[in-house]
């Protein structure tokens, strides 16, 4: 293989420079070029392309964001979208792609490989941690430290006064960064997409606790929690006055940033080894860290397939917080 293509996709998260300086630099040491594929999809059905040498990757890997920009494309979406991308990539002379990303980006690269036949190689590249086939994705180390500082703060205010803090956390579809978060925190209460939010009883234990004398109280609510966003979750739990609550939302925030340095082993790790899969003639599949050891799973079972969350993190932190 000559020509690597290599795109970061969908929301960008801390450690996709990383990865792309990693998937780069292998790509040249095994003696191919690499193109930049500017904006993910929209980017390449616009031919936006970029070649890209070992020093144009130079000092970003400590650096947010991604230089080769992110996002998602409603034109990729359609078939002729598709159709445009390929032959974009067919023009370029790009003969196998890395797409670093969340699910929405690899059901766009199975669509990719099913309709043209374009090899890919998935990294495992958001915030959110719902990909199955590896315990991590690139930036959620980062995203829950840079969340866990935020809301160290927001307790120091909670705790002087006496306020109950709603505070909601990225995850559209998914609870782990709310779920580790809370964890870390030590919220009172973790609400997350994946369980039904009983309101009810998360009112009764909140009057319950400040009967026992707790004088501020965390809760931690995903961004796709079935009850709603922490406004909406407010509105609908309708606490006394006597809570004294408090909304924040901290967005965006939460994707940018430096990575963490486990953010950037594990970039490092995973662009280093979708490039030599590629070499190696492997397709279709996401390069992972299972158990500390690289793994490949078919990009299919990644979005198809429940991540159970590892440790009973929700179960522990109830006894935690009483
Ligand atoms: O996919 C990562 C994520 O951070 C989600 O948790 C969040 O819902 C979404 O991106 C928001 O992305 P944007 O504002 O770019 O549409």
């Amino acid at each position: 293989m000559r020509m690597i293509g290599v795109m970061t996709s969908g929301g960008d998260s801390p450690g996709m420079n990383t990865c792309l300086r990693a998937v780069v630099r292998t790509a040249i040491h095994a003696g191919a070029r690499v193109i930049g594929i500017q904006r993910a999809y929209q980017g390449m059905i616009e031919g936006d392309f970029v070649e890209l040498d070992a020093r144009s990757v130079s000092g970003i890997l400590n650096r947010g964001g991604t230089i080769i920009k992110a996002g998602r494309s409603e034109e990729f979406m359609t078939k002729e979208g598709r159709q445009k991308a390929a032959e974009q990539l067919r023009r370029a002379g790009i003969e196998g792609l890395v797409c670093v990303g969340g699910d929405g980006s690899f059901r766009g690269a199975i669509a990719l490989e099913r309709e043209w036949d374009v090899r890919v190689v998935g990294v495992p590249g958001t915030i959110d941690n719902d990909l199955y086939g590896t315990d991590h994705t690139i930036g959620y180390a980062t995203a829950i430290q840079t969340a866990m500082e935020a809301i160290d703060k927001i307790r120091d205010t909670a705790a002087s006064h006496d306020y109950l803090f709603l505070v909601e956390v990225m995850g559209r579809h998914a609870g782990f960064i709310a779920e580790a978060v809370g964890f870390a925190c030590g919220a009172e209460a973790i609400l997350t997409p994946e369980r039904p939010t009983d309101l009810a009883a998360l009112h009764k234990m909140l009057d319950y606790a400040a009967e026992r004398g707790k004088k501020s109280c965390i809760v931690v609510v995903a961004e796709g929690d079935d009850a709603g966003s922490a406004f909406e979750v407010q509105r609908k739990l309708n606490l006394g006055p006597e809570h004294h609550v408090r909304v924040t939302v901290l967005g965006h925030v939460q994707r940018g940033g430096s990575p963490t340095a486990f953010d950037r082993i594990l970039a490092g790790r995973l662009g280093h080894a979708a490039v030599c899969a590629l070499l190696e003639g492997k397709r279709n599949v996401m390069a992972g860290i299972v158990a500390d050891r690289v793994v490949f799973t078919a990009l299919e079972e990644t979005v198809t397939r429940r991540k159970e969350s590892p440790a009973n993190l929700l179960e522990i932190a109830a006894v935690l917080a009483t």
